[in-house]
């Protein structure tokens, strides 16, 4: 079954749409006769079984392997420890549970931040003082060392790597973190295997059945075509997405690295041995799934190989095949898209496919606004997700592992004057400090010289002015560094869904240059950002004056409060506000029982804001003074979080 020869017949998916079929009405029916004396599992595949069955015959026209996959999820589910099956009725009971104001995300490199697992499990006090409910670890699978894209390169997808520990402290940290009320999110990552996984092995050995599970073509030609229209992930540092693998004597798609091969979605194999591993890692306690690389999961000649009606069908599947094994289980989407390309990955209301998505434009634009002190963009960017569908839900960050791309809504930064390329070249030039008068020490990433675009590297600190001031000694700008940063934050973690903070933000972590003297990392300038934790630091947070405690105590103040104001809520309504200021960017939180109005100067001046249409007066809870609706002054960089209290 090469890849290739399938191409054509491929349908486009069309799904079963009023789900109104005789088939659902029957299955109805067997729901009630059965449903006293079945399992949760069986219950919920009933409901389901329509749906999935219509997808994948459509996709894959293979009963047999159907059935396998239906037996596969069975095992996985009779595998599956009493306490998580416990924790899945919890949350069938409360879905939203991700969005209570409690919850705080943050996400680290196990080796960097503890050494291994186990070390990890002996850290997590920190992490409980700091509030986290939410540990996002990077990939942590078999891996090829040392190449191996921060682990995104992976060669076995059951088994935990032996540097970083084994499947047995995995399972003992998610244990120990559920009694923390801490949630573990681990990468599946999904699009791809490293080359010297078991299955590129066989397939550089000549087995037909392995070659079929990568996208492989005899000659060039398809390649070449391909090439055409898919943009480059990496245009500097593995540029095309194709090789010639001469053991093969193939072409192999690889989108990302060499060593990344990209799998072949239209093999059933490859999508029943993957979902079985999802199914492994969620029995050993993770609690969310980071589906790498979601877009790119389906590849057509003559398209951009992203975005693909397919992989639609791929997501809704895992999507109902999770409801079914382990229904606790979020799946979160990593889609670093153009905005109008998000939404579809939400699916409807009735047909969901992620629960949650990266907010990436919005993380985007809040650093093009805070280098430009213009906050229209982002205001635009809020409106368009606040129009959502309530389902639509976001993980909001600054700063993860990767780096900042910038893909801003470009018509609409027409509208306001601003030309998409030279707007992109003083951002990406600003953020590495080569820009007149620039604050930010950071790095270029991945410069394209067809499009002339890049992206930026750099820790939330270093991004600020906060490396600078302390490089120059200089305590104004000290100051100013940390009131930049804290007012990302803050606004970050105004939005609506739930925030997450790269690991070593929450003591302002700084660049590190080492890597530029290690050969297996100087290519990557992501390895700014990927630096070891300062522990040294760290025990600094306690100390008056110190960076880290100013930033520390600034982001528990803020912390605090999302999880004690009701406005934070799940039940909380976000839209934006008129400020009749440009520098200035207002939110409002309401619930049925009280409102807020959380504002942010993104400019270096001192600004007023006016809020029209406010019934009732205003009490900053972070300087605990009351504010005037129609003047509410603002320091540079300042921001309020207002309660509204109404007016007798
Ligand atoms: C995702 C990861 C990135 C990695 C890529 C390839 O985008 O975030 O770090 O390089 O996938 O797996």
């Amino acid at each position: 079954m090469g890849w290739a020869f399938l191409g054509p017949i491929c349908p486009r998916i069309k799904r079963n749409p009023g789900g109104h079929s005789p088939r659902l009405t029957a299955a109805a029916l067997a729901i009630e006769r059965k449903n006293a004396v079945m399992t949760g599992f069986e219950r919920r595949l009933l409901e389901r079984k329509d749906e999935l069955e219509w997808l994948y015959m459509e996709l894959y026209q293979d009963r047999d392997k159907l059935r396998e996959l239906e037996q596969s999820m069975s095992r996985r589910y009779a595998q599956r420890p009493a306490a998580l099956k416990r924790l899945d009725s919890r949350r069938e009971k409360t879905p939203g549970w991700f969005l209570e104001g409690k919850m705080l995300g943050v996400t680290m490199y196990t080796e960097l931040f503890a050494g291994s697992l186990r070390k990890l499990e002996e850290k997590l006090d920190y992490l409980r003082e700091q509030g986290v409910t939410y540990l996002h670890l990077m990939p942590l699978l078999k891996m090829p060392h040392p190449d191996n894209d921060g682990g995104y390169a992976v060669e076995d997808f059951d088994r935990v790597d032996p540097s970083i520990g084994s499947n047995e402290d995995l399972e003992a940290l998610t244990a120990a973190m559920r009694k923390r009320g801490m949630s573990l999110c681990l990468d599946f990552v999904i699009n791809h295997t490293a080359d010297s996984h078991p299955w590129a092995l066989r397939a550089k050995a000549g087995e037909r059945e392995y070659m079929d599970r990568y996208i492989c073509f005899d000659t060039p030609d398809i390649p070449r075509e391909m090439e055409k229209t898919i943009p480059d992930v990496f245009p500097e540092t593995a540029p095309g997405s194709f090789l010639y693998v001469e053991e093969m004597g193939k072409w192999v798609c690889s989108s990302f690295h060499p060593y990344q091969w990209d799998l072949n979605y239209r093999n059933p194999a490859v999508f029943n041995d993957m979902v079985g591993s999802m199914l492994h890692l969620t029995n050993l306690g993770v609690e969310v799934l980071r589906i790498d690389a979601t877009p790119y999961l389906w590849k057509e000649v003559g398209t951009t190989c992203r975005n693909l009606p397919q992989v639609h069908t791929l997501m809704r599947m895992i999507r109902l095949i999770m409801e079914c094994v382990c229904p606790g289980v979020l799946l979160k989407g990593e889609v670093v898209m153009a905005p109008k390309e998000l939404a579809p990955y939400f699916g409807t209301e009735e047909k969901p496919e992620c629960h949650i998505l990266y907010n990436s434009s919005t993380m985007c634009t809040q650093w093009s606004a805070l280098a430009s002190g213009d906050v229209r963009q982002l205001k635009k960017q809020l409106d368009d997700l606040h129009s959502l569908p309530p389902h639509c839900h976001f993980v909001n960050y600054l700063r993860c592992h990767d780096d900042i791309g910038w893909g801003l809504n470009e018509e609409f930064g027409k509208t306001i004057g601003q030309d998409p390329l030279a707007h992109k070249k003083y951002l990406y030039t600003f953020f590495e400090g080569s820009f007149p008068g620039s604050y930010a020490r950071g790095e270029r990433y991945n410069y394209d010289p067809k499009t002339q675009d890049a992206r930026t590297c750099g820790t939330t600190a270093s991004l600020c002015g906060i490396e600078k001031g302390l490089a120059e000694g200089d305590e104004a700008q000290i100051a100013l560094g940390i009131q930049r940063d804290l007012m990302m934050h803050a606004a970050m973690m105004a939005m609506a869904g739930f925030p997450m903070l790269s690991s070593g933000d929450e003591i302002g972590q700084l660049n590190g240059y080492d890597y530029h003297d290690d050969p297996a990392r100087r290519e990557d300038s992501r390895n700014l950002h990927r630096t070891a934790f300062h522990w040294d630091n760290a025990a600094l947070r306690t100390r008056a004056g110190t960076v880290q405690q100013r930033i520390w105590d600034g982001l528990r103040q803020l912390e605090r409060l999302r999880a004690r104001e009701d406005c934070f809520s799940r039940s909380a309504s976000v839209s934006t506000w008129d400020t009749h200021n440009d520098h200035v960017l207002a939110l409002l939180r309401r619930t049925e029982t009280g409102a807020m109005a959380c504002l942010f100067n993104f400019s270096g001046e001192e600004q007023t804001a006016v809020l029209d249409a406010i019934d009732g007066a205003l009490f900053d809870l972070i300087g605990s003074e009351p504010v005037r609706c129609d003047s509410v002054r603002l320091e540079p960089y300042q921001y309020r979080w207002c309660r509204i209290v109404p007016t007798l």
